[in-house]
């Protein structure tokens, strides 16, 4: 279906899950271009070690140049953009990262998208997409008796991760609208499964829980969170990745809703 596709952030989490499946797909090439911050992990794709069709680059979505070469190189029909810093605490801690990689590192690679795009073959060209993987927390949160996030709800981040989320959205609605790029923005809520690093809630809840140690939950623990299983969300990418229409938003979610007080009596004294 596709001869090769650009995958950025495909060491961590979800990237390195959504590669895994991958390889499934009727896909030629795999290129996975991964800066390897703390949050990427080579462990995660061992198993494609000695596999021509995956290719790793390291490389930062920051710098254009790389950029522009690793895309010359490989001519991908499509490009999935993972890459992030992804830990809305560590936002709260140090925004400006969140600011370099979430939001100008997105416009590098729109910037780098778009001019592939231009010089691609006319039958490639109408193939091509740019997905972007967005997350849910762009339009709020929840209170208990809130009906669920739609596409249609209004932006209203509430940390500096959402907000740089927020911010590279608009930017990937504007490539296309003002320049014709074929790309499609995708909302999911907070995913579980392999791979993800402990310091987010449910492997962090697991590990402490397993060391003794407190449950830290923010606030009341009463707002509502969506939980997505990892390999059900790249299921979905791929199928709006297939399926979708460019200049389109498409929410993904489990349709399992809870409150974080759900640890408590369970594991912790809340
Ligand atoms: N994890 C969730 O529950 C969740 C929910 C909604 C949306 N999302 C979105 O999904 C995407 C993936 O999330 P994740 O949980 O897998 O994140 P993650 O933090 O586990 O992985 C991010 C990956 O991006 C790479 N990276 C970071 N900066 C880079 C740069 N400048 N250039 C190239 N690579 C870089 C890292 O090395 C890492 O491999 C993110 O865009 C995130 O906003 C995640």
């Amino acid at each position: 279906m596709f001869d090769s596709i650009f995958v950025t952030g495909g060491a961590g989490f979800i990237g390195s899950n959504f590669v895994l499946q991958l390889i499934s797909q009727s896909v030629g090439k795999i290129i996975n271009y991964d800066k390897l911050t703390y949050a990427g992990n080579l462990k995660n794709l061992i198993s494609l070690q000695n596999n021509p069709r995956h290719v790793f680059v390291r490389g930062d979505i920051n710098d254009a140049e790389v950029l522009a070469e690793t895309l010359a190189r490989y001519q991908p029909e499509a490009i999935v953009h993972f890459a992030a810093e992804s830990h809305v605490d560590r936002s709260i801690l140090g925004p400006e990262e969140f600011i370099k990689t979430n939001v100008t590192g997105t416009f590098h690679l729109l910037e780098a998208a778009l001019a592939h795009w231009r010089l691609l073959p006319a039958q490639r060209r109408e193939r091509f997409r740019f997905l972007h993987v967005s997350t849910d927390e762009v339009y709020g949160s929840l209170g208990p008796s809130d009906p669920p996030f739609t596409e249609a709800t209004p932006y209203a981040p509430n940390s500096p991760y959402s907000a740089s989320k927020a911010a590279s959205d608009h930017f990937v609605r504007a490539y296309h609208s003002t320049y014709g790029l074929p790309t499609i923005t995708t909302n999911c809520s907070n995913n579980y499964g392999p791979f993800q690093f402990p310091e987010k809630l449910i492997p962090l809840m697991i590990v402490n829980a397993l060391a003794g140690k407190p449950l830290p939950v923010y606030g009341d623990g009463k707002n509502i969170r969506d939980w997505l299983y990892v390999g059900d969300h790249c299921e979905a990418i791929w199928n709006v990745l297939v399926n979708g229409r460019p200049g389109e938003t498409y929410n993904i979610g489990g349709q399992s809703e809870k409150s974080t007080s759900m640890w408590c009596g369970r594991f912790a004294v809340c």
